[in-house]
């Protein structure tokens, strides 16, 4: 028998062995009670509506959604404060992917939480961070990218600063980044001059020079791949080994759930390259959700990428890099990253999602995305003139309701809240109405049951 370490003996100790049994039990118990969209509970709205208040004033701002989670769901669905239950397809934006209260990711978390700290961090991780190092990059080297390291953060837009900083010291002095219009990469000082939005950036300093390509166009293939690269010879020409990164989602999210193309982004790459400028992925909010668990591979790019960044489904945040784009020492570091329930939970769901049915033409992702997307093909065609799309990939699905206005939009995301579905916004002109599914626990039943309020929503409103 190989030694043990005192803390291997005190995970495996029978007591808590026990004790993750009776959690587990208990759970079941509760979340047994959840059975579908559900009012609030009258008795329990005064104290709800008052927390909401002080909460609102706390924060110096309403919340978006009167949404205050009482900590139980069961899969789809989620019990808010109130009493009232509520299919979940927008998971707090892309993070909660195996749902509320599953009951492995618990327990899971109760593993990592039992542990003893807190907080893992860059001086000092456990056990846990090693094997999930491991897995993550055996995953992005599925198909021999060639990947050498990966640096774990606290935030989607930190692993883009940590992505950017070590470009721009390779590149020194190249000071410039290339990136697609309607981009959004996050909202630090300098990650919110890349984000292509004004409102984010009004009245903050410029602190980084970004120029700005076109999005591929699915309606023109050829003419958009020959557009994008025009104009960026055009800016190397202009600014002659000024640029260091060229950033790049693979399928715009907050913009509004535009997918690229192959072809696309491997002349954006080779373009890239023939001039030394790194490509930098963001995958922030499509890791786990095509058929391959990176985009990066569903677009077969392996072998054109420099940093793949992730975040929200992954539970913890990184950028993922070779040996080439390594930082000196002192350039990337940070007291945290990540809690140990959350590394744990993040190798539970990271390794399911690869190893267990979710990938691949026939895999789970594709078969809800077909599912979601034949019922909206439903809706818009049994009304043509409030519903058009389905638009996305995978777990990205959206439609644009009345021709994309924006008012009208936001008001249905506000009546269908209402009515027991939450969903969000994405993109302008046209503004579309989009939804992250939770594919770790969604079922055909419940995107039946969601596109029956999809349809009374967009009936209510005017
Ligand atoms: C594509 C993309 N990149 C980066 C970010 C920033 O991530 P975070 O909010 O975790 O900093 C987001 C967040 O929505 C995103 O969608």
């Amino acid at each position: 028998m190989s030694k043990k370490s005192i803390g291997e003996a005190y995970l495996a100790d029978p007591r808590l062995v026990e004790a993750k049994k009776l959690i587990s039990e208990a759970l079941n118990d509760h979340s047994s009670k959840i059975e579908g969209v559900k009012a609030a509970d009258p008795e329990l709205k005064q104290s709800y509506e008052s927390m909401m208040e002080e909460f609102g004033k706390n924060r110096g701002g309403k919340l978006f959604y009167n949404y205050i989670g009482s900590g139980i769901g069961k899969g789809a669905l989620v019990e808010l404060a109130d009493g009232s239950v509520k299919y979940d397809f927008i998971t707090g934006i892309g993070v909660h992917y195996f749902g509320h209260s599953h009951p492995e990711v618990i327990a899971a978390e109760v593993d990592g939480s039992i542990t003893n700290t807190t907080m893992s961090g860059n001086l000092q991780q456990n056990v846990d961070s090693p094997k999930l190092f491991k897995l993550l990059l055996d995953q992005a080297n599925k198909y021999d990218a060639g990947f050498d390291h990966m640096f774990m953060t606290s935030s989607g837009v930190m692993a883009a600063e940590n992505a950017l900083k070590m470009a721009f010291q390779k590149k020194h002095p190249a000071h410039r980044v290339i990136a697609f219009e309607k981009c959004f990469m996050g909202r630090t000082l300098s990650v919110a001059q890349i984000t292509d939005k004004a409102v984010y950036r009004a009245g903050l300093p410029k602190t980084l020079n970004v120029d700005y390509i076109p999005f591929y166009d699915a309606n023109e293939h050829e003419g958009s791949i020959k557009n994008a690269v025009s104009k960026l010879e055009a800016m190397f020409v202009r600014y002659p080994g000024e640029y260091a990164a060229m950033c790049m989602e693979l399928v715009q999210g907050e913009g509004g759930y535009w997918v690229g193309h192959e072809d696309f982004f491997k002349a954006i790459c080779d373009t890239c390259h023939k001039h030394n400028v790194s490509v930098i992925v963001d995958e922030v909010q499509t890791f786990m959700r095509t058929d391959e668990l990176f985009a990066f591979q569903y677009f077969k790019l392996d072998k054109h990428v420099d940093f793949v960044n992730i975040g929200k489904n992954s539970q913890i945040c990184a950028t993922i890099y070779r040996e080439d784009h390594k930082p000196r020492p002192g350039l990337v570091s940070q007291t945290f990253t990540s809690s140990g329930a959350a590394i744990n939970a993040a190798y539970y769901i990271i390794n399911e999602v690869a190893n267990n049915g979710y990938l691949g033409k026939d895999g789970k992702i594709n078969k809800i995305h077909k599912c979601f997307a034949d019922h909206l093909d439903k809706l818009s065609q049994k009304y043509p003139d409030k519903i058009e799309g389905p638009w996305g990939i995978g777990a990205m699905v959206g439609m644009t309701l009345f021709k994309g206005d924006f008012e009208k939009s936001k008001a249905f995301t506000f009546k269908l809240f209402e009515n027991g579905c939450l969903s969000f916004i994405a993109g302008q002109n046209p503004t579309r109405v989009r939804f992250l599914v939770p594919m770790g626990a969604v079922t055909e039943e419940d995107i039946a049951n969601v596109c029956k309020l999809i349809e009374q929503t967009v009936n209510e409103i005017e």
